[in-house]
């Protein structure tokens, strides 16, 4: 017999797991969402509004005339092939296709994978804060504990990690230690010293360096792989996307390059999750990469050079506004200060600027633990990514909606207490 509506909510019936009943939906979605309500310019979300090169649309289009069905589980051999000689000759690193490398649905994903392979229930993977939000959700769904290390911010509005705080925070269960690099959403490219803290505090705790390099092409002054490093490769996961390096964020298609063991207990887990990702997007993507490899890495060069032209180009457009913010390293976002708005908070900021201003941004008090959110409270998250039109139009319109406001100082020094 069907139950009765009335019995729906009694406590009884089907409900979801406590694993996601605590998740809300993230601040990705809502803010898109009111941006998009308000026909505003969305300088939340990060994703290029123009999209990826001819060379990227064509190779999809000549996928569609490939192969249709299930891909081999660790990804197809050719778009392996490319990603293990990119990786190896960048790196310096010798990768073998088949034991090295695991194509994934977009580094999230990979990230998921990551942490079901590495995290046993009640092990802990350290995560900095302001984090990539999927970071420490993700890291709960396998069962591990987040153990946020806040980064300190210099006068000079760099994020930085702060050495004390991490050797604080590594115990004996710590078994990953994740890194974004460069940094969503401060726009921070690591250091070498920094990177080795990292290394060297992975080695003492055994751990795996779970390494976000989604932004790998988008650090200005060039990247800083986490698999240089000395003594890193044998315990880093180094994470990449395809979507973000040839702006194609919607094919979802990333990939994990590792030690063989490390890669084989993430194969085991994707074996569960999608099995497989696209066929033809793999296709496609291996032709990318191919064809940006034949022209010698012109294509890399000269989308570090035009994101840097965006980073310079959003910074201009603030100028003499309400909000103010330093120059970033790399990546999409840049982290302003909006103290001189005339909001309480950073939540209250966003909700309200696509209606009042016609802008939309992310509050970056999401990627803060609770009792840490009160140090995002008078800042914003603003993607660079768009073309150099939206953002100076972004900048007018947050200049007019606020005229009355005084540009805020600079950034102070800023330790978490
Ligand atoms: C730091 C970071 N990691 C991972 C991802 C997700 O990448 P993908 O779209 O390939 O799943 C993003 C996307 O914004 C990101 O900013």
């Amino acid at each position: 017999m069907n139950a009765s509506p009335a019995a729906a909510g009694s406590g009884s019936g089907p409900r979801p797991a406590a694993r996601v009943a605590g998740f809300e939906p993230s601040v990705f979605s809502v803010y898109a969402q009111l941006a998009h309500e308000h026909e505003a310019i969305d300088l939340g979300q990060g994703y290029p509004s123009d999209g990826p090169p001819g060379f990227v649309r064509d190779a999809l289009r000549e996928a569609s005339k490939g192969p249709q069905q299930y891909a081999p589980m660790r990804g197809l051999p050719a778009l392996r092939r490319e990603i293990a000689f990119d990786h190896g000759r960048w790196t310096g690193n010798e990768l073998d296709p088949d034991r090295h490398v695991l194509v994934t649905v977009g580094a999230t994903e990979a990230l998921f994978a990551a942490f079901q392979a590495v995290l046993d229930p009640g092990d802990e993977a350290i995560v900095f804060e302001p984090w990539y939000d999927a970071y420490p959700a993700q890291i709960r769904m396998a069962g591990g504990v987040p153990v946020p290390v806040p980064l300190v911010r210099g006068r000079d509005g760099r994020w930085t990690v702060d050495p004390d705080r991490l050797e604080a925070a590594v115990g004996p269960r710590t078994r990953a230690i994740v890194v974004t690099n460069p940094h969503n959403p401060s726009g921070t490219v690591l250091r070498e010293e920094e990177a080795d803290l990292l290394v060297r505090a992975a080695e003492r705790a055994g751990a795996v360096l779970v390494a976000d390099e989604v932004y790998e092409h988008l650090s200005f002054g060039g990247p800083l792989r986490l698999a240089t490093r000395p003594g890193a490769w044998e315990r880093t996961l180094s994470i990449s996307s395809f979507g973000k390096s040839f702006s194609a964020t919607g094919w979802k298609v990333g990939w994990t390059i590792g030690p063989e063991e490390l890669i084989h207990g993430l194969a085991m887990a994707h074996q569960w999750i999608p099995f497989a990702v696209a066929t033809p997007l793999q296709v496609a993507a291996a032709e990318a990469l191919r064809r940006a490899r034949e022209q010698n890495d012109r294509y890399y060069r000269e989308l570090r050079a035009e994101f840097a032209r965006r980073a310079d180009a959003l910074i201009a457009a603030l100028e003499g506004g309400p909000l103010h913010a330093v120059r970033p390293d790399g990546g999409y976002f840049v982290l302003a200060d909006a103290s001189a708005l005339p909001y309480q908070d950073d939540v209250a900021a966003c909700r309200d600027l696509p209606a009042r201003a016609g802008v939309g941004a992310i509050p970056p008090s999401a990627f803060y633990a609770p009792e840490r959110r009160h140090l995002a409270a008078h800042h914003l998250r603003l993607a660079f990514c768009r073309p150099a039109h939206e953002l100076a139009e972004a900048g007018r319109r947050l200049s007019d909606a606020f005229a009355d406001r005084r540009p805020p100082r600079p950034p102070k020094e800023h330790r978490p207490t």
